[in-house]
């Protein structure tokens, strides 16, 4: 078993200047990827764009980067950076501003499509050792994709896995005070995240013991951190908890992988474009229905802790109590997504397109009915 961490990971209130300083002291210029009016107008955005000017010799700025980042707009993006040549990365905002920049950074010295990058078509063969360091700051916390090696990706209409060892980021910054939006339930949506990769990562066949320490750590502080955010709203002791869950989730899942949830969501992002947290919201439910069985005396650990926390009924089962637990928190996690084409071709699609790689390391493998059944009870 081997152990590999290389992304520096930096919490504090407020991280804008210890960004600023390791940047300004190891590069000259600096591209910034950011996402739309929401980051470009976050006083996070504000403050490190200014500090960046005044110390650096070159700040190039590319803005729009959308949710499920779109492959024309990573093309775009990296095509304007070539012009620009710069030594270093900033990836300001939610999880798909990081995915994208990732990419960005392969493609400033690389010739491949996004395609060519896929897991499915070996792209980790391609990336060799020759990206744009890159730092991130998170807006939103939940993916942890900031400390990943991943970058998820829509290509045309499908949601694809990018995957290198080369793809970590050289350092995150945490800065509690600027992270969360105006929307709560979206932040508690994307926090969920944390929740749903450390239960998968504690019940993957790959799980080890690493991955079970951090994984326990996630669910408790991505359970306790979105329950007080949804109770006493946003603050920087909140943020501070979700930003550790959203490390320790990822650390799980370096450690181990993801499952069937996260799996399941990939085709409502990729065909309809459903914000990731949203999408595993969706699903997870009834995925740990699917796997009760074979993951009975895991999820038994996962009840105490869960009973425990949201003082729910200790003889409530996982797949009801996180129901229940959804309810609470994100009670209109279902209002205004799009209509899903559940005919036999629609279903169809979800089912193949939900075995993607996601799915391996999963406890087992859905049939085909469960997963229909699993899209049908949304
Ligand atoms: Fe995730």
């Amino acid at each position: 078993m081997d152990i590999y961490f290389p992304t520096k990971i930096h919490f504090a209130d407020d991280a804008v200047e210890k960004v600023v300083g390791d940047i300004s002291e190891n590069f000259s210029s600096c591209l910034v990827i950011t996402g739309g009016a929401r980051t470009r107008g976050s006083s996070v955005f504000v403050e490190a764009l200014r500090s960046l000017r005044t110390r650096l010799s070159s700040v190039l700025v590319i803005e729009g980067i959308h949710s499920n980042p779109r492959e024309g707009e990573i093309i775009q993006a990296a095509k304007d950076a070539r012009q620009n040549r710069p030594a270093c990365i900033l990836s300001i905002g939610a999880g798909s501003v990081h995915d994208a920049a990732k990419i960005v950074s392969v493609l400033i010295n690389e010739d491949f499509s996004i395609e060519e990058l896929t897991v499915e078509r070996q792209g980790y063969n391609k990336i060799k050792n020759r990206n744009v360091p890159l730092f991130c700051m998170p807006s939103m916390v939940g993916t942890g994709t900031e400390i990943s090696p991943a970058s998820l990706v829509r290509i045309g209409h499908q949601k694809r896995i990018i995957f290198s060892p080369h793809l970590y980021p050289k350092a995150a910054y945490y800065s509690f005070k600027h992270i969360g939006s105006s929307d709560i339930e979206l932040d508690v949506l994307t926090a969920f995240d944390s929740f749903a990769q450390s239960l998968e990562a504690l019940t993957s066949q790959k799980a080890n013991l690493w991955a079970e320490m951090y994984a326990l750590a996630g669910i408790k502080n991505s359970l306790e951190g979105i329950k007080r955010l949804s109770v006493s709203g946003s603050s920087p002791s909140v943020w501070k908890q979700l930003s550790h869950a959203s490390a320790q989730s990822l650390l799980a899942v370096a450690n181990s992988s993801v499952g069937a949830i996260h799996a399941l969501s990939d085709p409502l992002s990729g065909i309809y474009d459903i914000h990731h947290g949203r999408a595993l919201a969706l699903v997870a439910p009834k995925v740990l229905l699917a796997n009760y069985e074979e993951c009975a005396e895991r999820y038994h650990v996962v009840e105490e802790l869960i009973s425990e926390i949201l003082n729910l009924p200790k003889s409530m089962k996982l797949p009801e109590a996180v129901e229940a637990f959804l309810d609470g928190v994100a009670p209109n996690r279902k209002v205004g997504i799009p209509e899903i084409d559940l005919s036999d071709q629609g279903m169809a699609r979800l089912i193949a397109e939900s075995r993607n790689p996601d799915m391996e390391g999963a406890p087992k493998l859905l049939t085909d009915n469960e997963i229909e059944s699993v899209f049908r009870s949304m």
